[in-house]
């Protein structure tokens, strides 16, 4: 009755401000959170929160798809010796990535705006698109940041389900443009799945549907995968359609806690971003130079996309022959459903020192792991024995 109330009262005090027919639809989903102020759908998936405990420290950290690897010795040098500069803004070393960024994707500077995090970029670009409402189209399950602001800020989420193999069903989400639609998001790629969608068929979907509809390609993980410079769909920024694709230091680079992200699109799409916030405000001068530093040191990226490589086997076939079944993975982390309860488990993990990530997806169990070192592969290996034996 309670809730009853409250729902009834988040609905007619919602259907009182703009942008609302947004609401049926977004309560038509399953994980809805009513808690917080803005109604927002996670779709099929929900993230189950962590047990914590304070007595126990964490042997092996596999929760956020962190790199163990990094960040490289060449980032920490130039990191180390740019602390003392920390009196100046960093305005000439963005100026010299964006630089270093726009030659290798093939573009000018101003295709490219930086910022603290491609988190940063995701939010920013849907504040700018959705603000007036309207639609935003993903496929779910996926990654859920540049959704979840869209729809704070007033816009629906058209959520298309994954195909059996877990790719994103371009067809459905093409046929789901309307005229109300502001943004589509690729997760390529995909988190929390690790799982990819064809490349070339992303590509000719993003040169169709950006007739209609800017389409954001998020490639956080690409860099993963060999060859990523073919993958991505970058090129198409340089031959003029309306696609923004989102890169990252914080996983191959393994910086995640310096913070740095970067767009590539039209000058005009990136000005329409720019128009409203500022690029580079938001970067330390000692995250810069680490990037700077890193971004040349393709050696330490070739390293840890095999070390990745070997982690991921070594889980894979272990966790195979426990009698799992995870969904391939092209990433740094993968996904599988387990067995028994989702907090028991998650509390067995943490309480043996390994940190997940648990889903529920469809309703049901799901354990995320993130690659890490093969110590602490090793670790999580012992630990799931122990947390569902
Ligand atoms: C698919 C995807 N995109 C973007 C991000 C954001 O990363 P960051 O803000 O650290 O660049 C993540 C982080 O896990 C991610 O998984």
């Amino acid at each position: 009755m309670k809730n009853l109330n409250r729902r009834h009262w988040l609905k007619t005090s919602l259907f009182g401000l703009a942008g609302l027919s947004a609401i049926p639809e977004v309560l038509a989903h399953s994980n809805t959170s009513l808690d917080s102020k803005v109604l927002k759908s996670t779709g099929s998936l929900r993230e189950i929160p962590l047990p914590f405990n304070a007595d126990v420290p964490m042997k092996a950290r596999l929760l956020a798809n962190e790199n163990p690897f990094g960040p490289s010795e060449k980032a920490l040098k130039a990191i180390a010796s740019s602390i003392s500069e920390g009196n100046r803004y960093g305005h000439a070393d963005a100026h010299y990535l964006i630089q270093m960024i726009a030659e290798k994707e093939g573009v000018s500077p101003e295709h490219i705006m930086l910022g603290p995090g491609s988190t940063d970029l995701l939010e920013k670009t849907a504040i700018a698109l959705c603000r007036h409402g309207g639609n935003v189209i993903s496929a779910d399950p996926s990654y859920l940041s540049l959704v979840n602001t869209a729809q704070a800020v007033g816009a629906s989420w058209k959520a298309i389900p994954l195909t059996e193999d877990h790719s994103h069903d371009l067809n459905a989400i093409l046929k789901s443009i309307d005229k109300e639609t502001k943004l589509i998001y690729v997760c390529n790629p995909n988190n929390p799945m690790g799982s990819i969608t064809d490349f070339e068929n992303v590509k000719s979907f993003c040169k169709n549907a950006s007739q209609q509809t800017p389409v954001f390609v998020d490639e956080a993980y690409l860099d993963f995968l060999e060859n990523a410079e073919e993958k991505s769909a970058v090129n198409l920024v340089a031959e003029g359609y309306d696609v923004i694709v989102a890169r990252t230091f914080s996983k191959i680079h393994g910086m995640a806690g310096l913070r740095i992200g970067y767009i590539v699109a039209t000058p005009e799409r990136i000005k329409s971003v720019t128009d409203m916030v500022r690029s580079t405000m938001g970067l330390s001068i000692t995250s810069l130079k680490g990037a700077i530093a890193s971004f040349k040191d393709e050696s330490f990226i070739a390293e840890c996309r095999q070390l990745n490589r070997e982690s991921r086997d070594f889980t894979s076939q272990s966790i195979k022959s426990l009698g799992y079944q995870e969904i391939p993975s092209h990433t740094s982390f993968m996904i599988f459903p387990i067995r028994s309860e989702a907090k028991p488990f998650a509390r067995s993990m943490i309480d043996q020192g390994v940190g997940i990530r648990m889903y529920a997806i469809d309703n049901k169990p799901w354990c995320r792991v993130s690659m890490g070192t093969m110590q602490e592969m090793n670790y999580f290996v012992e630990a799931l024995k122990v947390s569902e034996a």
